[in-house]
């Protein structure tokens, strides 16, 4: 029986030769742990004395107490009946964020992907904006990925019975509403309390994959346990330094029944989000980082401070290895040429996803919708393509895009912030939403292109010749412009 201790008690120890924290009901004595938070000292001394699992879970995965920890610096259990008269003050962040709750449109006045940014963006905390919204360097990638969309046109066709449409397709094996999917993006919790878990259930109710991260916030069997008896799941996988890591966590993903194994190739170092660094930089007390600036770096935002297991030495050769260790297809998600997905389908992969990470890693790596149709050439020439399943995301915001991406060979797309967005503002009604909205557009787009099935998009229906052309004038982007051009994070920035 662990010591039940009293939240005054904890408030008794507030300083930094002696502070104790509450994570999931368990008091914890941080005093040796805190000089090597890889999160810096500032984040853990705010909550000294105090509840910190509302600022600790999202970013945490759920074992890494039991990780990181001696036992024996857990003290005892606080006393939830008198925590719960603990009052909370509610920060000046907190406040803003509740008034914009408060203003929040109705669900039914969301008519696009872009609407859900701009509502999450008011009510999303600075740090989770931060990390959601960021690419890398100067984001030109990141812009690239939704504005090389606009470089294709469409020769539609008419005199086409389109009454009935059906926008059904099979992805892997199973059976999807939509040739879409709900990517992997860490860090769930960021955005709303439940997770994860909010995508599983939306993907339930309207027959849509979910692509399950390394890093969610949520246990990866709570994501499982969520889904219904037919829902096909896959699993995105950071390959970890331990290999046996790895191993154990595959060969469980398996066994829970995931249809597709997606190895991330495209982060053997995390790209530089200067906004998400710049939002962890701001927590932080400047004297403090100048007086212990050879300590564990901190100021590389919530990317970082997750990330370090991944292994920069993955290559080719590990296929073989994934081979021998499971029997899910696996595909390789990340890669950005023609020459690679080539090699790809060489090593006997069942698939690829052309993606640059939503514009999160290399900036000025190509969006993955210009290098589609050579990739699909590569293929065709090397007789590699019957079979091989070849996805494709970032930057994917309308149901013209989706269309725009089959019709250059794709078997489905990803979407990923749209989705978080979604899920902040709204929770499980807002991503249902937004599928709905995809499915709409998609549907009326099929129906204004001549088609009536997914096998009937083909790329003659589309017109490529600027794709190569970034310096053709685009339309302007009102929309996504609105959004992302006012990013700096609430409060955060000090330039
Ligand atoms: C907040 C966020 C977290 C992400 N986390 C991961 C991850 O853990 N693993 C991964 O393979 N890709 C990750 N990605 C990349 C997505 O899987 C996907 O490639 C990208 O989001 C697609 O671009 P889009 O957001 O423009 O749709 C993340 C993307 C975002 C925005």
């Amino acid at each position: 029986m662990s010591r039940i201790i009293s939240p005054e008690e904890v408030a008794k120890h507030n300083q930094k030769s002696d502070i104790w924290v509450i994570i999931h009901g368990k008091v914890y004595d941080l005093t040796q742990f805190l000089p090597d938070h890889p999160g810096g000292q500032k984040i853990i001394m705010k909550y000294a004395g105090k509840d910190a699992t509302k600022a600790f879970e999202p970013i945490h995965p759920p074992d890494i107490v039991d990780r990181f920890l001696a036992p024996e610096v857990c003290m005892g259990s606080i006393d939830l009946e008198k925590l719960s008269h603990v009052k909370i003050e509610e920060t000046e962040e907190d406040k803003q964020i509740r008034l914009a709750r408060e203003k929040m449109p109705r669900l039914e006045e969301m008519y696009n992907s872009f609407d859900f940014e701009t509502v999450a963006r008011s009510v999303l905390k600075s740090d989770a904006w931060a990390y959601y919204s960021s690419g890398s360097d100067d984001e030109i990638t990141m812009r690239e990925n939704h504005s090389a969309f606009h470089r294709i046109w469409f020769r539609p066709r008419v005199m086409v019975n389109v009454k009935d449409v059906d926008t059904s397709t099979e992805m892997l094996g199973s059976r999807t509403s939509l040739p879409l999917y709900i990517t992997a993006t860490a860090l769930g919790k960021l955005g709303h309390p439940e997770g994860e878990v909010v995508l599983t259930k939306a993907c339930k109710t309207r027959d849509i994959i979910q692509m399950i991260p390394t890093l969610a916030s949520c246990s990866f069997d709570e994501i499982v346990n969520a889904a219904g008896p037919n829902q096909a799941q896959w699993l995105q996988l950071y390959v970890n330094s331990n290999r046996q890591v790895s191993e154990k966590f595959v060969r469980h993903a398996e066994s829970r029944g995931m249809k597709g194994l997606f190895i991330t190739v495209d982060a053997p170092q995390l790209g530089h989000r200067e906004k998400d660094m710049r939002q962890k930089y701001s927590q932080e007390d400047p004297d403090e980082i100048s007086r212990n600036s050879t300590e564990v770096v901190r100021d590389q935002g919530a990317a970082r401070a997750i990330s370090n297991f991944i292994d920069p030495s993955l290559c080719w050769d590990d296929i073989a290895w994934f081979k021998s260790i499971t029997n899910m297809p696996i595909l390789i998600k990340g890669v950005q040429t023609a020459q690679d997905a080539v090699l790809a389908a060489k090593y006997g992969c069942k698939g690829i996803v052309l993606s640059n990470h939503g514009g999160r890693q290399l900036d000025f790596a190509p969006s993955a919708i210009e290098i589609l149709a050579e990739v699909m050439d590569a293929l065709k020439r090397e007789n590699l393509d019957k079979g091989f399943e070849v996805y494709i995301d970032g930057g994917i915001r309308r149901g013209s895009d989706i269309f725009k991406a089959i019709a250059l060979g794709a078997k489905g797309v990803g979407i990923g912030r749209p989705f978080l967005y979604a899920m902040s503002s709204y929770g499980v009604e807002g991503v249902e939403k937004l599928l709905d909205l995809f499915q709409s557009e998609f549907e009326m787009v099929m129906r204004f292109m001549g088609v009536t099935k997914i096998s009937d998009i083909t790329a003659d229906m589309v017109d490529i010749r600027n794709i190569k052309d970034h310096f053709v004038a685009n339309p302007i982007d009102y929309l996504s412009q609105t959004s992302y051009e006012r990013m700096q994070p609430r409060g955060g920035s000090k330039l």
